[in-house]
């Protein structure tokens, strides 16, 4: 199973790390444009493979996708993160273009690759690959609801003095600071919803920091996070490679689902050897529904402003 990641930066390099960290793949073939840079940190990654106990190859080139040819699946992580202060959306100018580039490229090379994309604004970077790769929709994946909701899981655990491991939830909708829709409705600890630990102002309180979630590590980091987005990366590609039929909100492409068309933005999914096998349907409440068109309103704003 060999698997390209493109964008050695904070988040691509993190997203490989993990990969190898799991030892599924046989080959992790991590490129960037800037020169030695991908060569660079496969080669710091591979020297922690006898520390860390993986088998997992990972190879660095210097934009030659050549090499990324019979990928399984490829994750794009290029372009330019948000500094402290910026939406996601205001990224979209750059970092269209370097995505409509990418994702060409890796399918020229790799015709039949499930592409996982990460570089942000996200739902309209995953629409814009839908748009112009010709690729089925099941193989479009855009990784932030699984992000999300690992950061609802911490602020639901924080806030119930719980460990994370007892926390279920979810956030559907967009990947943006206005636009994710946390169901906390939906959440549980071991079952019991969470609406049973925590008051309706706590509960609030909790969906309001996970919405900003990004936003906050920015301001403290001065760019934008990479653990939490290289390990829920890390999470999709695996429920790829291992057919596990797992299900996380991811972005796709909806036809109708959610009362949405023509628009990409986070549902829960199916996910297995073919991509998204499934769309879940979650009955929701009338407040989520409007949430939800209200997200999607949003994005459809952004995806305006895509030259197609
Ligand atoms: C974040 C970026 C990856 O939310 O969008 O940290």
């Amino acid at each position: 199973m060999k698997i390209t990641v493109v964008g050695a930066g904070a988040v691509g390099a993190s997203c490989a790390e993990y990969i190898a960290i799991k030892d599924f793949a046989s080959e992790v073939v991590l490129l960037d444009i800037k020169e030695g840079y991908a060569e660079g940190k496969a080669m710091d990654l591979m020297q922690t493979a006898s520390l860390n106990s993986f088998d997992t190859k990972i190879t660095g080139v210097t934009n030659d996708y050549s090499k990324t040819a019979g990928s399984h699946i490829a994750v794009i992580t290029s372009g330019i993160p948000r500094k402290p202060g910026m939406t996601r959306e205001e990224l979209i100018g750059i970092n269209a273009g370097i995505v409509k580039t990418v994702s060409a490229s890796l399918v020229k090379e790799s015709p039949n690759v499930i592409l996982i994309v990460v570089s942000n604004p996200m739902d309209t970077m995953t629409y814009l690959v839908h748009k112009t790769t010709g690729l089925p929709k099941s193989r479009i994946i855009g990784m932030g609801g699984a992000l999300d909701s690992a950061r609802f899981k911490y602020r639901l655990a924080e806030a119930m003095e719980a460990p994370i491991s007892d926390i279920d939830g979810m956030v559907i909708g967009g990947h943006s600071d206005v636009g994710m829709v946390p169901l906390t409705s939906h959440a549980t600890r071991n079952s019991v919803r969470v609406s049973e630990f925590l008051s309706e102002d706590r509960l609030n309180q909790v969906a309001a920091d996970t919405k900003v979630g990004g936003a906050t590590l920015t301001k403290l980091l001065g760019t934008s996070a990479w653990y939490a987005p290289g390990a829920a990366v890390s999470g999709l590609v695996q429920a790829i490679a291992c057919d596990q039929k797992k299900m996380f909100p991811c972005s796709t492409y909806l036809e109708g689902e959610y009362g949405l068309n023509d628009i990409c933005i986070g549902v829960p999914v199916i996910l297995g050897k073919d991509g998204i096998e499934r769309i879940v349907d979650v009955p929701l409440s009338d407040a989520e529904k409007a949430k939800m068109q209200e997200s999607a309103a949003g994005v459809s704003k952004t995806n305006a402003l895509l030259e197609l």
